[in-house]
């Protein structure tokens, strides 16, 4: 949400730089817009793979970016944390993820906290719905929206991103630049993820504690998932149970019939596992913000509007089309929503995001 017509005049100096960088473009953005589609090299350094990416974006831009989010974003108290130990963040830090915040931030010519505090902001308060969902031939489709406050400066940073080795795609994701990790994300042939917030009380005290203890941010055992797992049950079991900074629930996807699960995580490993039961006439699972045994508050339920919407659609209709349908229907589809991607792991080429312009 727009908390802030109040926050208005650095807004403004962004969404101005924002206008300039785009003044080739005067016409309106379409409805629908897929993202960059960029290769980051895992066969390269660390330090250099994401300069290519960096070359498509104006670095003033960029740098405005970050420090609004970080200033929007990120507790005082925590910069006041991160930032003096920043030099032995990089030692802290597990590659290739230590490697990649630094070379990006040399690029850009802002401080290695900085490049630790973007990575925080997105951990915290993602709003967000996915649906894993199994057609009658049983094939698995997996669906996300991601909502986030800043649409309109994440809109403008959100990338797909083939990682690429020995010349393959080793696996694909969709995330904003200058942020490691992955919400969303494909192994192909193997499995789908997608990561939605558990909202937890303390959350940032929590996060930076763990942080500091050496656990993985979510977005990185997302990411670390996919480089490793090699099927749909070792990906749930990492998923489940390597330690993080914080709850979540992971969503995953995978090849074969009954392949679907929701994870719902507490930092030190799982607190429920909800799998696809197509026999049972359970032939999805729609997670967005809410533990799925609990009623979502009144305020915010986006899941009863898509179960109603799958229901509608059928399991013999369930495809890439409809499962996106679903996920444009309001309010699962809001304000809010930055990114859609439909995926499902059998069909890699088939991954597909769209930044949600059309709300
Ligand atoms: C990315 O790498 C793949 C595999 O090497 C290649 O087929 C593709 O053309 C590359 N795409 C871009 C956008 O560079
Ligand atoms: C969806 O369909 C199932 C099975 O028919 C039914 O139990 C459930 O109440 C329906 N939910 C909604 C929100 O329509
Ligand atoms: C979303 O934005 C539209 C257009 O600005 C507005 O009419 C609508 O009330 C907003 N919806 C919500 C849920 O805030």
């Amino acid at each position: 949400m727009w908390r802030a017509a109040a926050r208005g005049s650095r807004l403004w100096g962004l969404l101005a730089l924002l206008c300039g960088a785009a003044a080739a473009a005067a016409a309106p953005a379409p409805p629908l817009a897929a993202p960059l589609l960029c290769n980051v090299s895992l066969d390269s350094p660390a330090e250099e793979r994401w300069l290519p990416v960096l070359r498509h974006f104006d670095p003033a831009f960029l740098r405005a970016a970050v420090a609004w989010i970080i200033d929007e974003r990120v507790p005082k108290w925590v910069h006041e944390v991160i930032r003096p130990v920043a030099v032995e963040l990089e030692f802290l830090m597990p590659q290739p993820f230590a490697g990649e915040i630094l070379g990006m931030c040399k690029a850009l010519g802002i401080s290695l906290g900085d490049g630790v505090l973007l990575n925080f902001a997105y951990e915290s308060t993602a709003f967000c719905t996915s649906i894993v969902a199994q057609d009658d031939k049983g094939n698995i489709y997996h669906g996300r929206n991601l909502d986030y406050d800043f649409v309109d400066i994440l809109s403008k940073i959100t990338i797909d991103v083939q990682f690429i080795k020995g010349g393959q795609v080793a696996y694909q994701g969709t995330t904003f630049l200058g942020y490691v990790g992955l919400w969303t994300g494909e192994s192909p042939h193997k499995f789908t993820i997608s990561g939605d917030e558990r909202v937890g009380g303390r959350w940032w005290e929590n996060a930076i504690a763990a942080f500091l203890n050496r656990n993985y941010p979510v977005s990185w055992l997302v990411r670390d998932t996919l480089s490793r797992a090699e099927d749909f049950q070792s990906a749930v079991l990492r998923l489940a149970g390597i330690p993080i900074i914080a709850e979540v629930y992971y969503i995953v996807g995978g090849v074969s019939p009954k392949e679907g699960m929701v994870i719902t995580r507490n930092r030190r490993g799982p607190a429920d596992l909800w799998p696809l039961d197509p026999l049972g006439g359970a032939w999805f699972r729609v997670e967005t913000n809410y533990d799925h045994w609990t009623t979502p508050p009144p305020f915010d339920d986006r899941r009863t509007p898509a179960i109603k919407a799958l229901n509608a659609t059928g399991q013999h209709n369930i495809n890439f089309d409809t499962l996106f349908k679903v996920l444009s229907v309001k309010p699962v589809l809001n304000n809010n929503t930055v990114y859609t991607t439909v995926m499902s792991a059998a069909l890699p080429n088939r991954y597909q995001t769209w930044i949600r312009t059309d709300t």
